[in-house]
């Protein structure tokens, strides 16, 4: 096997946020069904994916911030198993997502390192393969394989593309506490109930003909829900401090993003968000856009750009054989 130099791409690991979410029952995996609609956003990681070609594996993983179990570790690992390559892989991270604040961030990272590895690497990994390694890492992790406006059922790995939000603008905030994901589904207290009941399914049908004709944030709110939000706002009342203070500053809808503690607003006009973010001095708070399937793939393409041929997605390797 030849060394040469090691290839290198620098890729943005973006967040999510759910346009509506809603869990149903308790499955007997343990995990809850879900009817959610996924959205990328323009806030995201930066990381760093080097891999050497060599005849042994090892995986370094460098982070501004201590993670515990850092998914994209795993990630590089399960890449290199289904693969079956060997070589040094080197991960660099620096997070701008807040860890455990319901955006997704660990899970666009282990998700960035699935889309970039094999490209790296040379081995093409089928989308189905993906997938299966995406939802063994996390419920959120397939999402974030297409990314864009997405529903998601199942445990959230099951994924329909759905026509594309608008670019709205938005600010996150991200409030000095920890939501425990597991906390809030058990505080949800679900039953064990499959059964089917078709009303769960009704407002996901307006808001996709809704997307579909070019929504408005007036529409959205009155059609948005999070499961979660009763549940957080009763047992850490900090945040629906900061949820009135978010709708005091004209943002709608104003939601939980996922299980918490991030909140985030929407603005139609980039003029709206400006004027809001006086009132949220003090906050720690990013602004976004929501970010379309079309600019997510061009994202990915241009970052792999040196390393890929063709148009295709996932993007094809360049150093296949
Ligand atoms: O899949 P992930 O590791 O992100 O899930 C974290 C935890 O969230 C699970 O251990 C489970 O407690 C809960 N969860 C759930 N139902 C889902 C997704 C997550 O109960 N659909």
């Amino acid at each position: 096997m030849t060394a040469g130099p090691p290839r290198l791409a620098r890729v943005k690991a973006l967040a999510k946020i759910n346009l509506s979410l809603k869990v149903l029952h308790k499955r007997p995996d343990g995990f809850h069904e879900l009817r959610t609609i996924f959205q990328t956003i323009s806030l995201g990681d930066a990381l760093e994916v080097e891999y050497l070609p060599s005849a042994s594996t090892g995986i370094e993983v460098d982070s501004d911030l201590e993670i515990a179990d850092n998914l994209v570790g795993r990630a590089a690992q399960s890449v290199m198993n289904a693969a079956n390559v060997r070589g040094r892989v080197k991960l660099r991270l620096r997070k701008r997502i807040p860890l455990g604040g319901g955006m997704g961030g660990g899970s666009s990272d282990a998700a960035a390192v699935l889309l970039a590895l094999p490209v790296l690497a040379g081995r093409i990994l089928p989308t189905e393969d993906l997938a299966g390694l995406a939802s063994d890492l996390g419920s959120d992790v397939p999402f974030f394989l297409t990314g864009g406006t997405a529903l998601g059922v199942g445990r959230g790995t099951e994924l329909y593309p759905l026509p594309d939000a608008p670019g709205f603008f938005g600010v996150a905030v991200f409030p000095p506490v920890h939501v425990s994901t597991p906390e809030a589904y058990r505080g949800l207290d679900r039953e064990l109930t499959p059964g089917f009941k078709p009303i769960n399914m009704a407002k996901f049908q307006v808001l996709s003909w809704t997307l579909a004709r070019g929504m408005t944030p007036g529409e959205w709110a009155a059609l948005a829900e999070n499961d979660f939000e009763e549940f957080v706002w009763g047992r850490y009342p900090e945040l629906a401090t900061i949820r009135r203070k978010l709708l005091g500053s004209g943002a709608k809808p104003v939601m939980l993003s996922g299980s918490g503690s991030s909140l985030f607003g929407i603005f139609s006009e980039r003029s709206g968000l400006e004027r809001a973010l006086p009132a949220l001095r003090g906050e720690k708070a990013e602004t976004f856009r929501l970010v379309s399937r079309a600019h997510y793939r061009r994202m990915w393409r241009h970052s792999l750009r040196e390393h890929i041929e063709g148009e295709s997605w996932p993007p094809q390797s360049r150093y296949a054989q």
